[in-house]
């Protein structure tokens, strides 16, 4: 059956989700998509669990009032905070998470030695510690804290001397440690390969887990609803007119960016409806 306006709904706290919607869409060029970036709140990764979990919960909301009928946490921290309670609460909606690469770099490794680039909320989050459990007890892995590389992507500025610099300065304990692997677990490092694989050579091989969170999206989308028109969305919690030049730059697709309001001390978290929205851009501070 086709279901008007069913959607694929990807989020992120900011352009990172874009290396995993790049990957959706080349894999699935006739399934809509709404993307959201919570902009407002970037970075994720510093904050705690709970705090992010209440936001990201608002923006699955958001996402299903729109038609969202897959959710994709296109975030690694996000997913270390939410996805657990989010399955259980969310039984409905097949939702799709991030955990770091651990497994197949473990499977892969010669040295025996993998690093892990990430974020503070995946660092210490439950998947990590799963994944490290099931996967990589015979292996060393080296886990780079590297929340600088989000502010970079963010930025637009990998290609600087000083971006280089530091990004340089999160590989070499890795490449020190003789790991033949980085894992790539927070969806914002893959817009810094090109740095990375320049700074790493032959030695370390990148892992990216994008093309498995498609192919897991294609898997749980719903087999009885067909799409119906293949139109992409885009809301930010943040500028519309700076996501719109990143999601250029970044992954060249040129879309109506459309803002996202959060209400104003609102707890838990709620992003305004589009009438709601409307209504507060009616309001005027007093002058
Ligand atoms: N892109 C997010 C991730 O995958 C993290 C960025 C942030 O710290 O907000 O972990």
């Amino acid at each position: 059956m086709t279901m008007p306006g069913a959607k694929i709904g990807v989020l992120d706290s900011g352009v990172g989700g874009l290396s995993v919607l790049r990957e959706i869409h080349a894999l699935l060029p006739d399934y809509p998509t709404i993307y959201f970036a919570d902009q407002d709140h970037l970075p994720y990764g510093p904050r705690p669990h709970a705090e992010v979990r209440a936001y990201v919960t608002a923006i699955a909301d958001f996402l299903i009032d729109q038609g969202a009928v897959v959710i994709v946490i296109a975030c690694n921290a996000a997913s270390a905070a939410s996805l657990l309670d989010l399955r259980a609460q969310y039984s409905g909606i097949p939702l799709v998470g991030m955990e770091p690469a651990v497994k197949p770099a473990a499977t892969a490794t010669h040295s025996g030695v993998i690093g892990v680039l990430t974020t503070q909320a995946t660092a210490s989050g439950p998947l990590y510690a799963r994944v490290r459990q099931q996967f990589a007890s015979d292996t060393r892995v080296i886990t780079q804290v590297a929340p600088e590389l989000v502010e970079i992507v963010e930025n637009n500025s990998q290609h600087t001397p000083e971006s280089r610099r530091i990004i340089a300065d999160h590989l070499q304990p890795m490449l020190d440690a003789g790991a033949d692997h980085v894992v790539l677990a927070c969806t914002h490092f893959p817009f810094l390969t090109e740095t990375i694989q320049a700074l790493v050579g032959d030695k370390m091989h990148i892992v990216n887990p994008g093309p498995a969170v498609a192919r897991q999206t294609a898997r749980v989308w719903p087999s009885a609803i067909r799409p119906d028109t293949a139109e992409n969305q885009y809301y930010t919690s943040g500028d519309p007119a700076q996501f719109s030049m990143m999601l250029h730059t970044l992954i060249g697709l040129d879309g109506l960016v459309q803002q996202a309001v959060w209400q104003a001390d609102a707890m838990p978290p709620r992003l305004l409806k589009a009438n709601e929205r409307h209504n507060a851009s009616q309001i005027k501070p007093i002058t």
